[in-house]
């Protein structure tokens, strides 16, 4: 892996990172998802692990090995892990929130398959909205100084949109993608622009996720003091 200047700058730190992207079921068969692949969350556990911190990865629908080192604790939907979320940043140093979490989730759970009608138009599908866990980490922080990092894909004004959404989520740092046209989702690269609360701007170039992750971890050990 590439290594920050610091080495083992994360020593004696606990970090949490969500990675994948929840499902969000709508009966014992089908579920609401997204494409996220959980690699930019391997590789936030990963580098972290490797800059010596203990780390829980909230897994949420990822198919990856296990990172080497690194506690793993599985979920599937948003409110789950938000539950797993809640018991791991009591004593976290930090929390990424690097998982892709559903907006919104099926109102209702047919515990039975649904089984078309003949001759009948399928019923609507009400969704409702999950909790914003970030916003939430961010609003009910364990203790002072605990940091609370975002990640957000954005296409069109990507800057503009991405500084909204750090004030309105009220985290310290939100890693600003840009998206579209097969960027990011599911690939082994990314670029980005670490946005901070406190006005600071790092631009990572298009590269590994493992250099964006270090680049992540950079900024999260200066502000860890
Ligand atoms: N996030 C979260 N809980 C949610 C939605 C998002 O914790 N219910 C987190 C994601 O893990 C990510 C950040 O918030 O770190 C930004 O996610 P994004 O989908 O870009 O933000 P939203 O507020 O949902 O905005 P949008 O309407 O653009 O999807
Ligand atoms: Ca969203």
């Amino acid at each position: 892996l590439a290594r920050g200047a610091g080495g083992q700058d994360l020593a004696g730190r606990h970090v949490v990172v969500s990675a994948g992207g929840t499902r969000e079921p709508l009966d014992p068969v089908r579920f609401l998802g997204n494409r996220s692949s959980g690699k930019q969350g391997w590789a936030l556990a990963a580098t972290a692990a490797a800059r010596g911190a203990r780390v829980t990865l909230l897994a949420a629908n990822v198919e990856l090995p296990d990172p080497a080192g690194v506690d793993v604790v599985r979920v599937s939907t948003a409110l789950e892990l938000r539950e797993a979320a809640r018991k791991a940043v009591a004593d976290a140093d930090a929390v990424v929130m690097a998982a892709a979490v559903a907006d919104f989730r099926p109102a209702e759970y047919a515990t039975g398959k649904i089984k078309k009608v003949d001759g009948a138009e399928p019923a609507p599908v009400v969704l409702v909205r999950n909790p914003d866990i970030l916003a939430e980490l961010s609003a009910e922080r364990a203790f002072a100084g605990q940091l609370v990092v975002g990640f957000a894909a954005e296409t069109d004004d990507v800057l503009a949109n991405g500084r909204a959404k750090l004030a309105r989520k009220g985290c310290d740092l939100l890693v600003v993608n840009e998206v579209g046209d097969g960027k990011a989702f599911g690939r082994d690269t990314n670029a980005a622009t670490i946005m901070a609360a406190d006005g600071g701007e790092t631009v990572v170039a298009h590269g590994p996720k493992d250099v964006l992750a270090d680049a992540v971890w950079d900024e999260v050990a200066a502000r860890l003091g």
